[in-house]
């Protein structure tokens, strides 16, 4: 039997709480989603934080990449006001915090934004959180990086992967998925066709779209034989059961 639709959490539930913080998972986890995507960075003294952008400025108000300051320097910015006065004092999460809460409660899509020619140790150390955290089968890696992807198959042999396309010809990627052994293949909106999401299925893998933000969108997605989609609202489609991962 075919599963049902997925919807993932996109950063959380941000279209309703700031992207990207424990607020914004909380309300994903309070809506009933199932799955939660994340996006990961790397502190100059190498803890893994959650948060989309490299530089701090849209969602901190400071001028600076995450690389180039600590993560007591970054976890000391208000994360949470840019969206809304209620938010305020919402930090950038650390992963290992994130995981704590999400872990058990929903399966989690962990986006690397770069590998290590980037951030040096990132993809080891992510793998080694989610090992200690028992994570590893409730959790999908993914990257537009996929050096990082191949580094992440390097050090452990049974990480789930998602493939995210980016600039990759589709030839390109469905070559990279099985070398990878990914299990799917996340598309943006306008890279979703319908001889796409054929193709990858006829190899074996799932089909993702980002970012959905309308109920129409999901439904059209899903007539393209689309398998889930990463959705700023996990409300969506309310109609529809949503799958484990
Ligand atoms: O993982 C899907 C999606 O999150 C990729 O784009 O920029 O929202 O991280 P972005
Ligand atoms: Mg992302």
């Amino acid at each position: 039997m075919a599963s049902p639709f997925l919807i993932v959490a996109h950063r959380g539930a941000s279209a309703l709480a700031p992207e990207n913080t424990l607020a914004s998972f909380r309300r994903a986890l309070d809506m009933g989603a199932k799955a939660v995507e994340l996006d990961v960075h790397q502190s100059r003294d190498g803890e893994l934080l959650v948060i989309h952008d490299e530089n701090l400025k849209r969602t901190c108000g400071l001028d600076a990449l995450v690389k180039d300051l600590d993560a007591s320097r970054i976890r000391s910015l208000d994360a949470g006001s840019w969206f809304g006065p209620q938010f305020a004092g919402e930090r950038v999460p650390t992963l290992r915090e994130t995981l704590e809460l999400l872990l058990g409660r929903a399966s989690v899509h962990l986006e690397l934004k770069q590998g290590s020619r980037y951030y040096p140790g990132i993809e080891a150390r992510a793998v080694a959180l989610l090992k200690k955290m028992d994570g590893m089968r409730d959790s999908v890696l993914s990257s537009f990086d996929h050096q990082a992807l191949f580094e992440v198959r390097r050090v452990d042999f049974s990480a789930r992967i998602g493939y995210l396309l980016g600039r990759a010809s589709t030839i390109r990627a469905l070559k990279d998925t099985k070398d990878l052994r990914a299990e799917s293949l996340h598309l943006s909106l306008r890279q979703t066709t319908a001889a796409r999401v054929r193709s990858a299925h006829e190899h074996g893998l799932r089909v993702l779209t980002y970012t959905v933000v309308s109920s129409a969108q999901g439904r059209r997605l899903r007539s393209l034989g689309v398998d889930g989609v990463f959705a700023n609202d996990p409300g969506l489609l309310q109609d529809q059961r949503h799958a484990p991962l």
